[in-house]
């Protein structure tokens, strides 16, 4: 039985459709990744689940129950977070106080301190920077704040929008090792979205390739690994296959 199951998504804006009849389905525990290039609809997708955009037609049901209609601060309510594209923080307030307003759920107030133990955990440089201007951090500590603030909100689910993008390969190794680390220790549900396939492939178990507003491909990470299709889209001719077990073997040091 699945945790979130989309389906027959079709989202449009204007007479233009961005999404045009997408299904997916991510099981309890499971970290599941959906690749596209740029304009592809990935954002669409997690806006369309997430109640920032309606969708025209389809469903979405999480814990059985169906989202539709429910804005981005009722589908939050029932503990299904967005970590939204380009992380979107309060530059002039403090990392702290960024933090703590991701736990604005009435069981997520009660419980914050620990939760904020858990984040400086996970991201132990958050830490040392716990009291600066959100805006003074570097691309990838924001990122770190920004699933940070997620994690305060007590999800049961997480949908994460590009964490990797614009960060440096050490940022996008620390970043995905957490991610892969939250999941496995806790059995936080992830669905991720990625234009980087390689990493997106290695740390999560299922995905589906979004071209154009469909799927076209959906399998394990193992079997999309070896596709011709994503060595010819997404990782270059010649590429070094990912390693779809990766992330689930070593710890990154962070
Ligand atoms: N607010 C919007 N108004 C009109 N068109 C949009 C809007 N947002 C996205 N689109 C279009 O919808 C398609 C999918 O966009 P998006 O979901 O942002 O893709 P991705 O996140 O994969 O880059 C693109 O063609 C994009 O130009
Ligand atoms: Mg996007």
């Amino acid at each position: 039985m699945s945790i979130l199951s989309a389906t027959n998504l079709e989202t449009f804006y204007g007479p233009v459709p961005a999404l045009r009849g997408v299904s997916i389905a991510v099981d309890p525990g499971e970290m599941v990744c959906v690749l596209g290039a740029n304009g592809a609809g990935k954002t669409t997708l997690l806006n369309s689940i997430a109640g920032v955009v309606e969708p025209r037609f389809g469903t979405v049901t999480f814990d059985d129950r169906p989202l539709t209609g429910l804005g981005p601060d009722a589908v939050a309510a029932q503990g299904l977070v967005l970590c939204p594209e380009g992380r979107q923080m309060f530059p002039f307030m403090s990392v702290r106080e960024n933090l703590e307003l991701g736990a604005y759920r009435r069981q997520a107030r009660a419980s914050r301190t620990r939760n904020l133990d858990r984040v400086l955990h996970y991201f132990p440089r958050l830490a040392e920077r716990i009291d600066k201007p959100a805006g003074m951090l570097s691309g990838g500590e924001q990122q770190m704040v920004a699933i940070g603030r997620a994690v305060m909100a007590e999800p049961r689910m997480l949908l994460l929008d590009e964490p990797s993008l614009g960060l440096s390969p050490r940022f996008v190794e620390i970043i995905y090792s957490v991610l892969a680390e939250i999941n496995r220790d806790s059995g936080l549900a992830i669905l991720v979205v990625e234009q980087n396939a390689s990493v997106a492939l290695e740390a999560t178990t299922k995905g589906y390739v979004l071209e154009l507003g469909r799927i076209v491909m959906a399998d394990t990470c193992e079997v999309l690994t070896q596709s011709d299709v994503i060595r010819e889209s997404f990782l270059g001719h010649g590429a070094v296959a990912p390693d779809a077990k990766r992330f689930r073997k070593k710890k990154v040091w962070r």
